[in-house]
């Protein structure tokens, strides 16, 4: 996926493994300017660990499969990683290549909640708000520096359905605004 930045493009690889909705927003918000520039052209490929597992304990498994991503997304001269619903641990080794170029969305507002069930947490508390985060990542989970944050209010009694539908929506306009800056800062860097 490239994103058009003027003169310049913004090369951007996203990982996802979960449903997608998180892509579908990036691709819609890119998707349309590079069809405008006639330059569309959105290449993908497919990391599954199990064809990286032959005879090797998973987690050896993932440093293998992590290094061939790397090997991709530099031969794809990648500036930035948007993590978009990717529920896997990146290698250390992934992290140093790209370090300070990663970013990943999260739907709470961080620190608070991090990890998995980010929403069902926030409703269970019983807190009156939670939102997004979109950070930079580091080798933590959801540990690394905030970029921005939205907040998103919790109605009385509301469902889990209906808030993640909320927060997602909030992220569906962060992580694209995000990575819109994030170009037009390489623009003009
Ligand atoms: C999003 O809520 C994201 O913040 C979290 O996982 C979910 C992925 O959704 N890390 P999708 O795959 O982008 O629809």
């Amino acid at each position: 996926m490239h994103a058009v930045t003027g003169s310049e493009h913004l090369r951007i690889a996203v990982l996802a493994s979960g449903e997608g909705s998180n892509l579908q927003a990036i691709v819609d918000a890119i998707a349309r300017a590079l069809q405008r520039a006639n330059e569309a052209g959105i290449a993908s490929a497919e990391f599954p660990l199990g064809i990286y597992a032959a005879g090797e304990a998973t987690a050896a498994a993932r440093e293998v499969r992590d290094r061939a991503m790397i090997d991709r997304l530099n031969d794809d001269r990648i500036d930035l990683v948007v993590l978009a619903g990717y529920m896997q641990i990146l290698s250390t080794e992934f992290i140093q290549a790209f370090d300070g170029r990663i970013i990943n969305v999260h739907p709470s507002l961080l620190p608070v909640f991090p990890g998995l069930r980010a929403i069902e947490q926030a409703l269970e508390s019983g807190a009156t708000e939670t939102g997004v985060t979109v950070h930079y990542v580091d080798e933590g989970v959801d540990t690394g520096p905030v970029i921005e944050q939205r907040t998103v209010p919790i109605a009385k009694g509301e469902s889990l359905d209906e808030l993640t539908a909320r927060v997602h929506a909030v992220e569906h306009e962060l992580l694209p605004a995000v990575i819109a800056r994030i170009a037009a800062q390489r623009r003009t860097a």
